[in-house]
């Protein structure tokens, strides 16, 4: 099963188990040292489900729906999905299997019909809807909606967009999504999220971070927990940084393919470095699964 605290825990609030141990060790963690406060006074039980995860994502303007790209996040720690569940460490945008007709299903089957439950309640939804969801052999099913693009998921899918978004957002505010049409660039991107040392449990705040000036140009490097250090003697005239929380920055690299993109993003993170930093090393690897 999967049990989560039903209540605020920036995105860790979910402890997926596999033995009845691991049930009771989440019950007393959440419910007993009430790590995450009120927020694990109540928990939901859910089944756990087994396919591949993917972030989609849509503008809805009460009425109509606009699909966007679709992203995978990796949501545990370590590589081969192992260790501690985090808010994300990082994936890429467009998983080769949320193909045009997959994406029409999950436009048809959640995005539509919520959008319709929700104005039929007199309670328009108007912003970005982001479904997470599971692939099963059963076909897509929801975990959960966020009212907000996701993190990484944004860093991923925005460097691809080719429409202006502003465009986008006005024609959201203005329930005019049925006449707009919104481009991608044709190349995909990887990123990849360096976090702090001790993270999830602990992070460790306080690490300078070097190497941000041999960052490649064209590579982005979005700064989530970090914070101005005092600058350093080499006279470089840049700001340096240290870190400051748990997902201190996410590494995003562009390309004509996955491998491309992902080869980019992990030449650039080996320029970056801070005491005890953590990223998984096979965030492209399960494109195919
Ligand atoms: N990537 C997970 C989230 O933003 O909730």
């Amino acid at each position: 099963v999967v049990l989560k605290a039903d209540g605020l825990a920036a995105g860790k609030g979910t402890v997926v188990c596999h033995t009845i141990q691991e049930v009771r060790s989440a019950v007393e963690e959440l419910m007993v040292n009430r790590v995450f406060g009120v927020s694990g006074e109540r928990l939901e039980i859910e089944e756990f489900l087994e396919g591949s995860e993917l972030s989609a994502f849509a503008l809805v303007d009460g009425v109509h729906v606009l699909p966007l790209l679709s992203a995978r996040d990796h949501k545990a720690l370590l590589d081969a999905n192992r260790g501690p569940n985090t808010g994300g460490m990082g994936g890429y945008a467009r998983p080769s299997n949320a193909t045009p007709e997959l994406l029409e299903e999950i436009r048809a089957r959640v995005f539509q019909p919520t959008v319709d439950a929700m104005a039929g309640e007199g309670c328009l939804f108007v912003g970005v809807l982001y479904a997470g969801l599971f692939l099963t052999r059963d076909g897509p099913k929801v975990i959960e909606f966020n009212c907000r693009w996701g993190d990484p998921e944004a860093q991923l899918l925005l460097p691809l967009l080719d429409s202006d978004l502003v465009d986008l957002m006005l024609a959201c505010l203005e329930g005019r999504l049925d006449q707009v049409s919104v481009k991608w660039r044709d190349q995909t991107a990887c990123g990849v999220v360096l976090a702090a040392a001790g993270y999830p449990e602990a992070p460790r705040k306080g690490d300078r971070i070097a190497g941000l000036n041999g960052v490649d140009n064209d590579v982005l490097v979005f700064h989530a927990a970090t914070r101005a250090a005092q600058s350093s003697a080499d006279g470089n005239g840049g700001t340096d940084f240290a870190t400051d929380g748990g997902r201190v920055m996410t590494v995003v690299a562009v390309g004509d393919t996955l491998v491309e993109a992902s080869h980019r993003a992990y030449a650039n993170i080996e320029r970056i470095h801070f005491d005890g930093r953590q990223y998984r090393s096979d965030l492209a690897a399960d494109d195919t699964k």
